[in-house]
């Protein structure tokens, strides 16, 4: 066998060559210019999982038999290892629930920046094909990879599961970081050890999926989760809907991870001639610990997925918290001067604007009635665009278009457009009233792209559009599908919901779109390609704020990370945080304020205006820079801590929170990192309250310094005895000489 001439593919970012090894073997190499991953598809055999860590280099990659001690899959089905956990089971047209996957071809498409890699799998007996795809990114350390689902047979093949992918993570000492949460207190971080058993993590919410968890994880392979060291593998699953992310612990020397559209109560009919495409996965793999596995989603996201990833930001100020459903003609104008005077960019009138027979003064009616209120805006929107030029800021406006309430003109009209299972009272949320409308439904697909399009057609002045959706779907059925494909209604939803921010992305490609859905509802890779940023939470606290920016900076970046000011005492969990705090945790997400100015103090306002201007300064280092995690709030040691750095190096930001305070209390040093070790960096502290300047302000030190030393930081502000309270942070600038 050894002897064999055998073909072996190497696909090496653009280049493809062949060479002999061992018999029968076809390996596949896919490289990022860090990682690579290696995949076996021996024509005619079954499709193996070979390799994915460090980049590995051909001599390596022809002795990579000898120490392999992998033998799965790389994409298992159900059949014929019943007892293992797959990631495909169906059930063919003549009944048959086996499925046995062999290779029939690969082919390699170059792209401009990716190598993507399609092995085509068939069943050795049947004409249903899978197609296993990767595609491997030339400059970013991401592989994606999907599948392609084909039914030939001559009737449907039930897909009763129908993973993305599956990855094999090597037993040792492994930690999982994951992300769960709730409403108001979404991202936070959970670490644990992988045990024997099986973790799984899930969503079923329907319309939104990221609240209770999180589609995205990291592996820690040597240990304790570490921040800057340590062999990290990230996982992101790129979905709007129900998703699945199993890692079973079985009596193997692997961890099996297997990620996906959730399959509860969603099984599917696949019509003969149809493919069914699963969402991508994302991986990354990094030797620079969570932090290196988090800039690479966000270099990968900033360049490939966000939109406009290589824009910054506006600074804006939102009116929810300011006026909640108290929108009227002059308020809305006071807020753009307020906005205006402390050099925002941009004001978003939120909800509360629309109702035309019944007015929206709360949250129980008129969703769906996307006609101005001119009860409450008699100019209309007309007037605000007026007031806005007038104080130059930009005009931004809430909607949520996905929804209805039954007290409304929509439903009146269309009772039938919502999702409700036959038979049955619809369930309803919000307000008592709020539905969901199905937009497995092409009309409802087109009415909700009508919403943007009618707003947009009429006042093309309109620059932003916070995109909310407060439900999830609670009771099962569609009006629209038949009976035999209730089953498809999550499915259906998303593809709808895909194909409308599609429209909007075609007609109206320069507008700036939020995700929001109760706030951080929507973080997920799978909607970022049509939406700008997402809302991080409705938690506007500043310090409960840094738990949940710390959880979700573990895969997305800064500049999609939607942060606001907003007033003490918090009006969600009441804590009164000085202005400075809630500055300082602010300006390291996408900086916006949540705010009725007119309510905060002259002195309050100065320094806004000073943070606004300074944030201008570091805003392309935030938004487009590395993020360097150095001290976990959920390490409990007292203070956070976290950095940028621009890519040349040359600037860095550098925040650090005090978490509690206690007297006589001794927090740790924190050192920075990513900076260059012979550079020398110049202190500049921004947001500065205290009456003298820090010790090191203005001094310069070397990078190296910075990094294995660090700055004293002191524990309290030098202010006068009347200004004192419990709380400190700092946010300093680091500028090269
Ligand atoms: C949701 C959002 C908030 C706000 C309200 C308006 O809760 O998360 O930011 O827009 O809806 O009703």
């Amino acid at each position: 066998m050894k002897n064999m001439k055998a073909k072996v593919l190497l696909v090496a970012g653009a280049s493809l060559f062949a060479s002999g090894v061992w018999a029968q073997e076809q390996l596949v190499r896919l490289s990022t210019p860090e990682t690579s991953l290696v995949i076996d598809a021996p024509q005619g055999g079954e499709l193996k999982y070979v390799y994915y860590g460090t980049k590995l280099g051909d001599a390596d990659l022809k002795q990579i038999d000898a120490v392999r001690t992998c033998n799965h899959a790389a994409y298992p089905v159900y059949g014929m290892n019943t007892p293992a956990e797959t990631a495909l089971s169906v059930c063919h047209a003549d009944g048959n629930m086996s499925t046995q996957l062999v290779v029939e071809s690969v082919a390699t498409t170059d792209g401009d920046k990716t190598t993507e890699v399609s092995v085509r799998l068939k069943d050795k007996v049947y004409p249903f094909y899978v197609n296993v795809c990767y595609r491997a990114y030339q400059d970013v350390d991401i592989i994606e990879t999907w599948t392609e689902i084909t039914n030939e047979e001559k009737k449907p093949v039930v897909l009763n599961q129908f993973a993305s992918a599956y990855l094999p993570i090597r037993r040792g000492n492994v930690w999982l970081s994951s992300l769960y949460g709730s409403w108001a207190n979404e991202g936070r971080l959970a670490q644990e050890p992988l045990e024997p058993g099986m973790k799984v993590i899930k969503n079923k919410d329907g319309v939104r999926n990221s609240h209770t968890a999180h589609a995205e994880v990291m592996f820690s392979l040597d240990g304790r989760p570490q921040e800057n060291v340590g062999r990290t593998i990230g996982a992101a699953l790129c979905y709007t809907g129900n998703y699945k992310l199993r890692i079973d612990t079985d009596d193997s020397e692997y961890h099996q991870f297997f990620a996906g559209i959730n399959e509860d109560n969603s099984m599917y009919h696949l019509q003969k001639g149809e493919t069914f495409k699963t969402p991508v996965l994302a991986l990354t793999y990094s030797d620079e610990g969570l932090s290196g596995a988090s800039r690479n989603f966000h270099r990968w996201g900033r360049t490939y997925k966000l939109a406009h990833g290589d824009k910054p930001r506006k600074i804006l100020l939102n009116s929810w918290e300011g006026v909640y459903f108290d929108i009227n003609q002059q308020g809305m104008e006071q807020m753009m001067a307020d906005i205006e005077s402390m050099g925002g960019e941009l004001f978003v009138m939120d909800d509360g604007w629309f109702g035309g027979k019944y007015q929206r003064n709360t949250d129980n009616s008129s969703l769906g009635d996307w006609v101005v209120d001119t009860r409450k805006l008699p100019e209309g929107i007309e007037g605000l665009l007026r007031d806005a030029k007038k104080h130059h800021v930009g005009f931004g406006i809430w909607i949520e278009p996905e929804m209805s309430n039954t007290t409304s003109e929509l439903y009146e009209k269309h009772p039938e457009w919502i999702v409700k299972a036959p038979q049955r009272d619809p369930v309803l949320g919000r307000g008592g009233t709020q539905v969901v409308l199905d937009l497995g439904n092409p009309e409802v697909q087109d009415f909700v792209f009508g919403v943007v399009d009618d707003l947009m057609s009429k006042y093309p002045e309109i620059e932003y559009i916070k995109w909310d959706a407060n439900m999830a779907i609670m009771n099962h059925g569609s009006n629209y599908l038949t009976a035999d494909n209730q089953s498809h209604m999550y499915i259906e939803y998303h593809r709808g919901f895909e194909s409308v921010c599609n429209r909007i992305r075609a007609k109206y490609p320069d507008l700036t779109i939020q995700a929001c859905a109760s706030g951080g509802g929507r973080a997920n890779w799978g909607y970022l390609p049509w939406f700008d940023e997402f809302w991080v939470s409705d938690n506007t606290d500043a310090l409960q704020r840094i738990y949940m920016q710390w959880g979700t900076s573990y895969f997305f970046p800064a500049i999609a990370m939607a942060s606001h000011i907003s007033s003490a005492p918090n009006h969600q969990v009441f804590r009164t945080v000085p202005i400075k705090y809630r500055i300082d945790v602010a300006m390291s997400g996408r900086l916006g304020m949540e705010i009725q100015p007119k309510n905060m103090t002259e002195e309050e306002k100065e320094i806004c205006r000073k943070a606004i201007a300074d944030y201008k300064m570091i805003r392309p280092v935030v938004q487009f820079g590395d993020i360097y995690r150095l001290v976990s709030p959920y390490d409990r040691l007292g203070v956070a801590s976290l950095m940028y750095t621009s890519p040349e190096k040359d600037k860095a930001v550098f925040y650090w929170w005090k978490m509690e305070t206690f007297y006589n209390q001794h927090l740790p040093r924190v050192r920075m990192a990513g900076l260059d070790p012979a550079k020398m960096y110049r202190v500049k502290e921004l947001n500065r309250i205290d009456n003298e300047p820090l010790p090191f302000e203005g001094k310069a030190y070397s990078g190296k310094f910075l990094m294995e030393n660090g700055l004293e930081i002191p524990y309290t502000h030098k202010v006068d005895y009347h200004k004192l309270n419990d709380y400190a942070s700092r946010v300093l600038y680091l500028e090269a000489e």
